[in-house]
């Protein structure tokens, strides 16, 4: 047959196997089940009759907070065995699980993961990932998250990018890439690669209160101006798999919705992929009430276009009735199967189907990848306040350790971690004995807070290691109040009596609120849930062995007062909206984040300032290390329109780059402004380039001042 012929191109092998394909067989691509490990049941019947799309590897939809045993290479194969060689045609099932930001080396969160504004370093680490499953018979990862968040209290903002639409695009082609790899001139991914999938498709960021899974309401502007950019990139890059979200999106459920599937997604943005729908997304259409039963549900998502149902049954109870008296038409059921055959011959799936128990015998050294970790790690950490007490003095003799996060270990890794397969982390406490031998370190074993004071009153320096835990992270974990757990605020203010320097770090997954601690604090360095390396990578900054960079990917409010808070705000018909209570500025901006070196910015140029429709201009400046020690800055680039026929942001990012300088060393940073970065989604949804004058700002973090402008005529 065909189809099996390797040296054919992936076109010719669908186009020769999908006639080949009953009814039946073609609503099984477009399902996806949870096996049981070792307890198969009548599922390898199913499998042998007409095949199956695909094998959710996460028993629970709550995978990201709980353990449980995944499914083993001999399991795998096993079924993939059954589809191969029992089902007459022999289609793999493609096995899916959500590896979020590291299998078994756990990078940082992914918001951590943009805080190093290196999309490089993104790459690598979903590289690494990729490398991780595809050795362990893991073919597609239900990452990146391309959710834009603007509440902290949404327990998921630890799951995405952050906070603004054009780093949030950086990162999501860099984790594509790094999932996907480039196809070669066949069309097929090279090995060590597997399948992302950009979710959640779209606005699930917008939940109303910050409660997960609430309802949004964006209107169709914001959302193509914001919510939608991460995801344009996403398909621009090749995704070969979107995720269609969960919540009620301006009245229709983002899983039933045509017009963001089907018009948005695949007409006018081109997806190519498929769309499979979140854990149990299409039949919660009945209990969003857009469906009486689940052959509504099956008919409004799969009409919707959503090809693939994740885990629930509408799709294998109802499509065949459905096309068989034509309310589905079999184009439609084509299209969906095509798309899903698609992506599994570009895996290779079909020529490699079995994972390889040898080589995931290789990778038992995990040294290559936490030498990574450790790196992206330290990249990723921002540094927020400094009065000079770090990096440590080399000479500093008795360092006290104290507070909730001293011997942590599950708390690092953040939540999405799959903890049976998840690599053991070192405590900080273990990290800083062992590279610093010869210093006496005080900690207060029983954990008790009067213990903590005590020794701080003895000690040279006192390092406070204060967070949250990653179950209170996560899928269906909003919280209402952004302070730190009950007490740490206490603790600070105590142990800062106490008079001695005092360098707070913070281990979260969302921004906390910091204003009552902070006048407390010598130093604070946000460590996010920073994964298997953390506590290492938070040594080496403590150290000085590496010159933190991190910038906030997301705005710290002053507290959940001023949320939504967020620096891409647009301008008001007057003075800027305050309260009478509290700032309106945030604790800290978007895009900042300190050094133990200084940088200036200086000498911008815009050249040309007068351009056509259609040209560029080039941005510049010169970057200057003016300190006594090598770092790395994040040069950073905002842009206005003037004037536009549609509301716009006052600022947008539209450009940064992380630079290495040594101790007054100076470098020109070049920065082009083309028609994408000028246009935008105007009246009616129009992708609009507008003439008029603009203005640019560069500088380190999104209060940039050093301003410039042009004239697009
Ligand atoms: C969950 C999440 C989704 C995840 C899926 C499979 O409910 O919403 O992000 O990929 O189910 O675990």
């Amino acid at each position: 047959m065909k189809y099996k012929n390797p040296s054919l191109s992936v076109q010719e092998r669908v186009n020769d196997l999908l006639p080949r394909m009953t009814l039946e067989e073609k609503i099984a691509q477009c399902i996806q089940i949870y096996i049981p490990p070792d307890h198969p049941g009548e599922i390898v019947d199913r499998i042998r009759a007409v095949g199956l799309g695909s094998r959710i590897l996460g028993a629970v939809s709550l995978a990201g907070n709980v353990s449980q045993r995944t499914a083993g290479i001999e399991d795998l194969n096993e079924i993939q065995r059954i589809a191969m060689n029992e089902f007459h045609l022999g289609i793999p099932v493609i096995h899916g699980l959500d590896v979020i930001h590291g299998l078994r080396v756990i990078f940082p969160i992914p918001l951590g993961l943009a805080a190093t504004f290196d999309p490089d370093a993104i790459q690598k680490t979903y590289n690494i990932a990729a490398e991780e499953c595809f050795r362990l018979g893991i073919h597609w990862s239900f990452a990146p998250m391309l959710d834009i968040a603007h509440d902290p209290r949404w327990g998921r903002i630890v799951e995405g990018f952050g906070e603004d639409p054009y780093l949030g695009a950086k990162m999501a082609v860099a984790a594509i890439k790094g999932f996907q790899g480039e196809l070669d001139e066949n069309g097929y991914q090279s090995q060590d690669h597997i399948l992302a999938c950009a979710k959640h498709y779209i606005g699930y960021g917008g939940a109303e209160g910050g409660r997960d899974y609430n309802t949004a309401e964006i209107t169709d502007h914001t959302l193509r101006n914001i919510y939608l950019p991460p995801f344009r990139a996403a398909v621009q890059a090749g995704v070969g798999s979107v995720m269609s979200a969960f919540e009620d999106l301006n009245g229709e459920p983002a899983s039933g919705s045509r017009y963001l599937l089907t018009d948005l997604l695949k007409e006018e943005l081109g997806f190519n992929g498929f769309v499979i729908s979140d854990w149990a997304s299409v039949a919660e259409l009945i209990h969003h009430r857009v469906a009486a039963n689940e052959r509504e549900a099956a008919q409004i998502a799969f009409d919707a276009g959503v090809d693939m149902e994740m885990v629930t049954e509408c799709y294998a109870h109802h499509l065949a009735d459905l096309v068989m008296e034509g309310i589905i038409s079999m184009e439609r059921l084509d299209d969906a199967v095509r798309r899903i055959l698609t992506q599994k011959f570009q895996l290779g799936l079909f020529d490699h189907p079995y994972a390889d128990v040898q080589k995931s015998l290789e990778i038992r050294d995990l040294s290559a990848y936490h030498a990574a970790a450790r790196e992206v790690t330290a990249r990723s950490m921002v540094l927020l306040k400094n009065n000079g007490i770090l990096p440590l003095p080399g000479d500093v003799r008795r360092i006290a350790l104290i507070g909730p996060f001293v011997n942590q270990r599950r708390a690092l890794l953040g939540t999405w971690v799959n903890d049976v397969l998840a690599d053991e982390p070192q405590t900080l406490e273990e990290a800083l004995r062992a590279s610093c031998p010869d210093v006496e370190i005080l900690t207060a074993p029983n954990g008790l807070m009067d213990e903590m004071i005590m020794i701080a009153a003895e000690a040279d320096i006192v390092l406070l290691a204060l967070g949250e835990s990653n179950a209170r992270n996560g899928e269906y974990n909003s919280i209402a109040s952004l302070n730190l757990p009950a007490g740490q605020e206490e603790l600070a203010q105590a142990v800062a009596g106490m008079g001695k320097p005092l360098a707070v770090l913070v281990f979260a997954g969302r921004p906390v609120t910091l204003t009552r601690i902070l006048p407390h604090a010598d130093a604070l360095l946000y460590a996010w849930h920073p994964g298997s390396m953390g506590a290492a990578a938070a040594v080496d900054i403590l150290l000085g062995k590496v010159n933190p960079a991190g910038k906030l990917p997301v705005t710290f409010p002053r507290g959940e007062g001023q949320i939504p808070v967020h620096y891409n705000h647009k301008s008001t018909g007057r003075d800027h909206p305050r309260y009478l209570d509290m700032p309106v500025e945030p604790l800290f901006p978007f895009g900042f984040g300190l050094s133990y070196t200084r940088f200036e910015i200086t000498d911008l140029v815009v050249e040309p300032v007068e351009i056509p429709a259609g040209a560029s201009v080039n941005v510049s400046v010169t970057v200057t290390n003016t300190g006594e020690c090598k770092g790395e800055e994040v040069v950073q680039c905002y842009l206005q329109d003037c004037v536009s026929r549609r509301t716009r942001p006052e600022r947008e990012l539209k450009g940064f780059q992380r630079i290495a300088l040594q101790p007054g060393e100076s470098r020109r940073v070049e920065f082009t402004i083309g028609p994408d970065e000028m246009s935008y989604y105007g009246a009616g949804g129009s992708w609009v380039l507008e003439p008029g004058a603009f203005k640019v700002w560069v500088g380190n973090d999104c209060k940039a001042s050093l301003e410039g402008s042009f004239l697009l005529k």
